[in-house]
């Protein structure tokens, strides 16, 4: 029934005050749809503009890789320390709580192992599903300069398509083969090539040189791949050195679940892309007091 007996005349409706515009501060979002936005603000610290993604997915072609022989021992006692977590949906259902609350960035593409070329991915999961797991995005390997690269490109496109239906952003992921160079010069192509073609977030290697040249060539936000294991230190370095050309996070895997302490080492690279610590200053506040016992 409507408010008759209140009638405020126009005070609480504030007349002289304009309509608040919010503008989405996060790299080229400001006109995506709404569910797109929100999704990729269960990414991307709206308070940052920056994530911190844990990626778990490396047993969708290679199986149970060190580290995650136990996902339910190893990552499980993670999940309060990512903003993201990228997986399957097979770890998803069988293993990761619903009630963890972590946003799920779902690994959707796939079929070949290490046993064949990588190159050969296709779509792996139906958007439907995607939607059913409430995924924050989904997550398509596209091969640049590999032996599939149309097919992998493809699949990224149709993903973007179904995605943009559902409101589901489709984080390209530019994977290097063995013969290609991560340089500046590749990654710049890499990495444009998935914007232009609609990804609404691109993952992508470091590379010491030029990747400011890397980000800034891309319209939507860039985040750095771990990679293989290297010292806490220099992890952390590079993320840090990452986060200083422009990337806007991380979405490391082996960095952190395959430290000797993968809490301390999350924590240390928060502080590094939240807090913009500088990496010595993250190691010595978090590792190193790990490393004696006392966290
Ligand atoms: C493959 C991926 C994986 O998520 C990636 O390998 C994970 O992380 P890391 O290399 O940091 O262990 O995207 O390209």
């Amino acid at each position: 029934m409507p408010d008759n007996d209140d009638l405020t005349d126009g005070e609480r409706f504030q007349t002289q005050v304009a309509a608040r515009a919010h503008v989405n501060q996060l790299k080229g979002a400001g006109a995506l749809d709404w569910g797109m936005q929100s999704r990729l603000a269960r990414i991307f610290n709206p308070g940052t503009n920056r994530t911190v993604m844990l990626a778990i997915d490396h047993g969708y072609f290679q199986g149970p890789t060190t580290g995650l022989e136990r996902v339910d021992l190893s990552i499980v006692p993670l999940l309060g320390y990512p903003d993201a977590l990228m997986t399957t949906r097979g770890m998803v259902r069988s293993t990761i709580p619903a009630t963890s609350g972590v946003p799920i960035v779902l690994r959707a593409s796939g079929g070949p192992s290490v046993l064949k070329d990588l190159s050969n991915e296709q779509i792996a999961v139906a958007m439907e599903d995607a939607v059913r797991l409430n995924a924050a995005a989904v997550a398509v390997q596209v091969f640049i300069g590999g032996e599939n690269e149309t097919q992998s490109v493809h699949n990224m496109t149709r993903l973007v398509d179904e995605g943009q239906r559902a409101g589901i952003p489709v984080l390209g992921v530019t994977a290097v083969g063995r013969e290609l160079v991560r340089d500046a010069r590749y990654l710049r192509l890499a990495v444009r090539i998935c914007a232009e073609l609609g990804a609404h977030m691109v993952k992508t290697y470091y590379c010491a040189e030029d990747f400011d040249t890397v980000t800034s060539g891309c319209p939507v936000p860039v985040v750095m791949a771990g990679g293989k294991k290297l010292p806490e230190l220099d992890a952390l370095t590079m993320a840090y050195n990452a986060i200083e050309a422009g990337a806007s996070g991380v979405d490391m895997g082996r960095n952190i679940f395959q430290s000797d302490q993968p809490v301390a080492m999350i924590r240390a690279v928060r502080a590094v892309v939240h807090d913009s610590a500088k990496p010595e200053q993250a190691y010595e506040e978090f590792v190193q007091p790990a490393q004696h016992g006392s966290s």
